[in-house]
């Protein structure tokens, strides 16, 4: 038997759903139950009436899951598949970053650890940032932990916002002297840039979306040709939904090496084992849930 159908076999005796996000790589992507952006992923972790959820993705997505779904079974088939940025901010910082402030809600990225996302009023994802920054009735707002996040969401807003000092090294990356160099070798190519990227990216891009908002903007486009602002990951389902269409990275620089860690064995060892598993703590699920909840429903209401 094929490692794909002995996977399927597994996912299906063990009543498991295989999430996997729009980064993974494609071997994960095609055999996975559902691919999306953050924010889809979260919605369907709150929703599936699976038991068991085998996350392809980094640790914090696992941790949502597992915050959102406490009574199923989170499985992350690499728990040395974590997040750099996420690693950007600990609980304790964020706790003195809090006190130096006066008083105001924490806008905190989904791409950050259940014990930063309870100490947070709401969460948002590169999807819904700028709703959820309008959401809050208050004139000033922290967000963490992403800068550039930040400083796009600034641009829709009139609240004062106050930055973390955080990104994503696969998305900074990212320079204006690489998008022009793409632009010139590709001139009828629209460029799209993820809102991770710095300031002067979002300054001279095209379109800017979340990944499943770029998958969805192409699809939509009559556009033929594209030059990619986001981690690699992505080519591979925008090559595969619009074979009609030319996509080129920015930059091959912008690669996530987490994101590629996992791989068919490992999803198969870790339906055999039902390891490892990911499990937030009841002491800080309930406060991150409060988080979570709260931008997972903002998002239900939006649709
Ligand atoms: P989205 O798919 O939500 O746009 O997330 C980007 C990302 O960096 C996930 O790690
Ligand atoms: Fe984290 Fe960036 Fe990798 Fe996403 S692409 S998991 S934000 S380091």
């Amino acid at each position: 038997m094929s490692i794909q159908n002995q996977i399927k076999a597994l996912l299906k005796e063990r009543n498991a759903v295989m999430l996997a996000h729009n980064y993974q790589p494609p071997a994960i992507q095609d055999l996975a139950d559902m691919c999306g952006d953050s924010l889809e992923l979260s919605i369907k972790a709150a929703q599936t009436d699976a038991d068991v959820i085998v996350f392809c993705g980094v640790h914090f997505m696992a941790e949502t899951a597992s915050i959102l779904s406490p009574g199923k079974t989170v499985l992350l088939p690499r728990l040395d598949a974590g997040c750099l940025m996420a690693d950007m901010i600990e609980p304790e910082a964020l706790q003195v970053k809090k006190a130096n402030l006066p008083p105001m809600p924490v806008i905190t990225y989904v791409n950050s650890t259940a014990a930063v996302k309870a100490l947070s009023t709401i969460c948002c994802t590169s999807a819904n940032v700028v709703d959820v920054v309008n959401s809050i009735d208050a004139p000033e707002v922290l967000m963490t932990p992403d800068r550039n996040l930040a400083m796009y969401a600034a641009r829709y807003t009139d609240k004062q916002l106050h930055l973390w000092d955080g990104y994503c090294p696969s998305h900074e990356w990212l320079k204006a002297a690489d998008v022009q160099a793409a632009r010139a070798a590709h001139p009828d190519a629209q460029f799209i840039a993820h809102p991770e990227c710095r300031p002067e990216i979002i300054d001279i891009a095209d379109v800017v979306a979340s990944t499943s908002g770029m998958l969805r903007h192409v699809a939509a486009s009559n556009r033929k040709a594209f030059i990619i602002g986001t981690e690699v990951g992505l080519l591979h389902p925008l090559r595969k939904q619009n074979p009609d269409k030319v996509f080129y990275p920015a930059s091959e620089k912008m690669t996530c090496k987490n994101m590629k860690k996992i791989g068919l064995e490992d999803v198969l060892k870790s339906l055999e084992s039902m390891t490892p598993e990911v499990k937030v703590p009841e002491e800080t699920r309930v406060p991150a849930l409060n988080a979570v909840q709260a931008m997972v429903d903002l998002a239900l209401q939006k649709k």
